[in-house]
């Protein structure tokens, strides 16, 4: 009888212990009605943006992007181009052909930027970053050319023309001091002009997203919208020019830079924020910032895991009960590792692997509640992802007065190429929250790069009609 009693007892423990994790992990799980809010606030927060009134203390900034038409193929010429602020900085060299048979050749190299540099002097960002576009020179044989360059700069600018961008707030890992309300476009121009080396013509600063959306429109004209899930989360769509207030003109449309990855920093997230969210915000370089990122991007989506993880393990269901260095470590679930942890044909043991290789030691038990943790993590994330692009399509089907869009938007960004599931969950989303929407999502291949390029071809061109 006193076994028996002991065996209930035990399963009474386990049972008692999956249902406090359950109870942990529900407050993740969101419903439809949940969804549909989301997406009500962010369309709120696009008319802040956009109308002039508001667009000061608006935190989804709707930044207008001076580019005003998507390519059209008659795009021609040698550009250089910079891709800073995603996973890795870049310099390119992009050769764009028009004609009947329109080609697109690139050649690039990749540098690191130590983490001194992101989170130095501004200066010393410049200088780093002139120094690898000379090593980039040299070894292509170009340091003669005076080439165009457009500058692919993933983070929220105000601009006031295709070639000047002031920085409003570093967002992601950066932190490099004396640039926040400076024109990059000049701190780059300046690093240039300090090395005496090589000459550039600076035509065009250019977010990410935009660059995403530049290069699907190439292949194909009903992409108006660009998205980013990757380190960051960023969308940016073509909007009416009537509707974006602090721009001068009503004709036509313009590219908006929405900067979306701040929804939420006015507090309008807050019912569905959990604590392991705020314990996020409180670790990172920019407490109180960009709020919705760290809700759904590549960057944080690992450092939640971490504090449910942590909690979980505080309170006796995980490790033991152990908390090892490593999950002290900042940083430590890449979006590659929640990729394979997630990865359905992975085994169990396989998984255990991973988080041995990461210094964790697991039994199958914490194996099963780890890879539990990651999905619920990062199918949140793809959903409230997808209830902010539900929001952007219909936008744009209010917009024109339509019953039904069909729509493209192109995408970019490690966490939707590398996951497993991200993705999928993303279209469904977007799919039920935006009904009257037919959504075509297309993979940009290299958008940073080749987007750049493109959008600094227009602008030469614009430059030579203006000149006549
Ligand atoms: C951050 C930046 C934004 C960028 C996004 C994706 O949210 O602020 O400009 O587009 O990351 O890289």
């Amino acid at each position: 009888a006193k076994g028996a009693a002991m065996v209930t007892a035990v399963a009474y423990r386990l049972t008692e212990q999956a249902r406090q994790i359950q109870q942990t992990l529900a407050e993740f799980r969101l419903s439809k009605t949940q969804l549909l809010e989301v997406k009500k606030r962010m369309k709120v927060e696009i008319e802040r943006g956009l109308k002039k009134e508001s667009h000061k203390e608006a935190t989804v900034k709707m930044l207008p992007t001076f580019v005003r038409s998507t390519p059209d193929g008659t795009e021609n010429g040698d550009f250089l181009a910079l891709d800073l602020g995603g996973t890795n900085f870049r310099v390119l060299l992009v050769k764009i052909r028009s004609g009947k048979r329109r080609t697109v050749e690139m050649h690039n190299k990749i540098y690191a930027i130590p983490i001194e540099v992101m989170q130095g002097t501004g200066e010393e960002l410049f200088d780093h970053i002139v120094h690898c576009i000379s090593d980039f020179l040299d070894y292509m044989g170009m340091k003669s050319a005076r080439l165009p360059l457009g500058f692919t700069f993933s983070f929220p600018c105000h601009q006031t023309s295709l070639d000047a961008g002031i920085l409003v707030t570093w967002t992601k890992g950066f932190k490099a001091t004396d640039c926040e309300g400076e024109d990059v476009v000049e701190l780059l121009r300046d690093a240039i002009k300090r090395k005496e080396e090589f000459e550039l013509d600076v035509v065009a600063i250019v977010n990410d997203t935009v660059g995403t959306m530049m290069t699907c429109a190439y292949e194909d004209p009903t992409c108006e919208v660009g998205l980013i899930a990757g380190t960051g989360s960023n969308a940016c769509y073509m909007e009416e020019m009537k509707n974006i207030e602090i721009v001068d003109g009503k004709e036509g449309r313009m590219c908006v830079n929405m900067e979306w990855g701040a929804f939420g920093d006015n507090g309008c997230l807050d019912d569905i924020r959990t604590k392991y969210d705020q314990a996020v915000d409180e670790n990172s370089l920019n407490e109180g910032k960009q709020r919705y990122e760290k809700m759904c991007s590549g960057m944080y989506l690992g450092e939640i895991v971490r504090q449910i993880l942590i909690d979980l393990t505080k309170r006796g269901f995980l490790f033991r009960g152990q908390i090892s260095e490593t999950l002290k470590t900042r940083g430590i679930f890449e979006t590659k590792f929640l990729s394979q942890i997630e990865s359905d044909r992975l085994a169990l043991l396989q998984v255990r692997a991973i988080l041995q290789q990461l210094g964790l030691d697991s039994t199958c038990d914490d194996s099963i509640i780890v890879k539990e943790v990651c999905g619920t993590v990062s199918r949140r994330a793809a959903q409230i992802c997808g209830a902010g692009m539900a929001a952007v399509v219909d936008k744009i089907r209010e917009n024109r007065g339509l019953d039904h869009l069909d729509v493209t938007v192109g995408v970019d960004g490690t966490l939707y190429k590398l996951h497993p599931h991200f993705s999928r969950i993303f279209h469904q989303t977007v799919k039920d929250l935006a009904p009257k929407c037919d959504v075509n999502f297309l993979l940009s291949e290299d958008g940073s790069g080749k987007g750049a390029a493109l959008i600094t071809a227009v602008g030469c061109r614009q430059r030579e009609l203006d000149a006549q």
